[in-house]
């Protein structure tokens, strides 16, 4: 009964006896798979699993006593390192928030194929197998921190992340860090934009995309995630190499996540894409503070106004006070328009902090770009804001290889 460390032990959930069967028939000659029970109830499964311990738990959601959703939280704090897999019907978002909140690692669609179900009780059995590792024999204590997000997953993280902020709205974070993600992207180049102004954030809403999942899916199990359940989240942009994981849609919804579990996405993130790419708010809210902090470069923005000098100032004399070294700080002029007095060269001096890159002000090409819903880059390419945002994604990539190779040689 799961005493060979190396078996993954497998527990059947489902309230119809032939669900049941059909599962253990195609689980039963998978090498290194031992199913420990089978039972058909939620009651049942939680009571089972406290005595079996099994790494992976394959349960239905409706059952007659007990829902699959309250037995998986159930079953999650008597064994803390196994790993549910839910067996719906349902193909209702909500109902995999739900069962991401209590806990839930992966997802199959009834009847699931053979290959769905193998390489799920695979993936969650190697994930119990490392938590078991994790939280020491016992499996009840918690490492302090919850330990790094992606620790379990072996992978190493190598991606870059490049955060947008201004203190004063409406200065184009957006904007850029949408078209500087299109920019970086190539087929060998996989990118992610993760909208992190959670309660107005309109990075879909730019790329006219629309998914049926959002940041809040993964938020609850930020501290242990797993690639296919991102992905599964993730929002592919037409034919390209960009990903976006978007802002919820309501408040109640934005006020649930916490700067840890942004925190932590990111740093997931990292190790599957080579840029990460964060749009903010213009607040240095939690959230912001994260990204932030998990920055390997901050885009500061700035305009030719004096409240937005002021801000930019307050933001750049922030992240020197908070350590932040200036190498790491990009500072971009948006919206330059070259008969104001107010040159990116004077701004630069008064800060200490060169601007890297004025972008012109370009509304004729920009506006058509939003109405439609598509990068500017992409409508018109040789748009004057389409070249600079191009020459901002050189700018930025040879920016972050000097970062890396003064890095390597310290
Ligand atoms: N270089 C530019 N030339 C002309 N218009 C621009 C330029 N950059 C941005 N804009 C326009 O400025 C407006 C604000 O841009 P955007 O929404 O990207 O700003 P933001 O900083 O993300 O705002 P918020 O703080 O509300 O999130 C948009 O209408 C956008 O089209
Ligand atoms: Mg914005």
């Amino acid at each position: 009964m799961g005493v060979n460390p190396d078996v993954i032990s497998v527990l059947i959930v489902d309230d119809i006896a032939e669900t049941r069967e059909n599962i253990r028939r195609l689980l039963q000659f998978e090498k290194g798979v031992e199913i420990v029970g089978s039972v058909g109830s939620g009651r049942e499964a939680v009571a089972l699993a406290e005595r079996v311990r099994p790494d992976v738990v394959i349960m239905d959601i409706n059952m007659p006593d007990m829902d699959g959703i309250t037995a998986t939280e159930l079953v999650r704090e008597k064994v803390p390192y196994a790993q549910v897999v839910i067996l719906t019907v349902q193909d209702d978002p909500n109902y995999m928030r739900r069962a991401m909140l209590a806990g839930a690692r992966d997802f199959l669609a009834k009847p699931p194929t053979i290959d769905e179900l193998t390489a799920a009780v695979r993936r969650a059995g190697q994930f119990a197998h490392q938590e078991k590792e994790r939280l020491g024999s016992a499996g009840q204590v918690a490492m302090p921190g919850g330990g790094a997000a992606g620790g379990g997953t072996g992978m190493l993280a190598t991606g870059k992340v490049i955060t947008f902020f201004s203190g004063k709205g409406g200065l184009g974070k957006t904007t850029l860090a949408v078209n500087l993600a299109m920019a970086l992207q190539s087929p060998d180049t996989p990118v992610v934009i993760v909208d992190g102004n959670l309660q107005f954030g309109d990075v879909v809403l730019l790329l006219n995309e629309h998914g049926r999942h959002n940041i809040l899916d993964l938020a609850p199990r930020a501290d242990a995630l797993d690639p296919d359940v991102v992905e599964s989240v993730l929002i592919t942009y037409q034919d390209t190499a960009l990903k976006v994981l978007a802002a919820p849609t309501t408040f109640e919804e934005a006020n649930q996540i916490s700067g840890e579990q942004f925190g932590q996405l990111i740093t997931f993130l990292k190790t599957m894409f080579e840029y990460v790419i964060v749009d903010t708010s213009s607040a240095l809210d939690e959230i912001t503070l994260a990204a932030l902090d998990a920055s390997d470069l901050v885009v500061a923005l700035v305009a030719q106004d004096i409240p937005s000098i002021k801000d930019a100032r307050v933001f750049l004399n922030w992240l020197r006070g908070a350590g932040v070294p200036d190498e790491h700080i990009f500072l971009v002029m948006n919206r330059y328009d070259k008969r104001i007095g107010i040159t990116p060269e004077r701004v630069g001096d008064s800060f200490r902090h060169p601007v890297a890159l004025a972008i012109p002000d370009d509304f004729r090409h920009i506006l058509p770009a939003i109405n439609k819903g598509t990068p500017v880059l992409r409508l018109s390419r040789s748009a004057p804001i389409a070249r600079s945002i191009v020459k901002m994604a050189e700018l930025v990539r040879r920016r972050l290889t000097e970062l890396e190779t003064a890095e390597l040689s310290d």
